[in-house]
């Protein structure tokens, strides 16, 4: 599994999202609280941009007349049909078992920690500062 250096922490704030791409593949970060996912940017019903889509919590029922609502948000809602993934999963709301997303591991690194990883573009050097998204695909 290869690391990519996928964005700058500071491109993406908590509550935000950026769409990149990934050796070739369109990939969607989301800042949730804090907490960073990476999933692919293509929904597996149609192919709807999910990071277009809607960030909504999670309603759960264990019976009739009684519901919790989670309000960390940390369903994507598909701008072309709403189907909702679990980002922290992939996993469909709807049909969990049949239906997910590609999810990536996603890891905050140093500038220092990623000297020696990947950060040499062809045969230029490249430096960086600060704190970046890695992403393992
Ligand atoms: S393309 Fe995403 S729900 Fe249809």
């Amino acid at each position: 599994m290869a690391r990519h250096v996928a964005a700058s922490v500071a491109d993406l704030p908590p509550g935000s999202r950026l769409l990149v791409e990934i050796a070739g593949r369109p990939v969607a970060l989301f800042n949730v609280d804090g907490e960073i996912f990476a999933i692919l940017n293509r929904c597996p019903h149609a192919g709807g941009s999910l990071v277009h889509g809607y960030l909504t919590g999670r309603l759960t029922s264990p019976c009739p007349g009684d519901y919790d609502y989670s309000a960390r948000r940390e369903l994507i809602r598909c701008p072309w049909h709403a189907w909702e993934f679990d980002l922290r999963t992939g996993q469909s709301w709807c049909e969990p078992e049949r239906v997910k997303t590609r999810r990536y591991e996603v890891s905050v690194a140093e500038a220092a920690d990623l000297a020696e990883d990947r950060l040499v573009a062809e045969t230029y050097p490249v430096s960086l500062e600060g704190t970046y998204i890695v992403v393992e695909m």
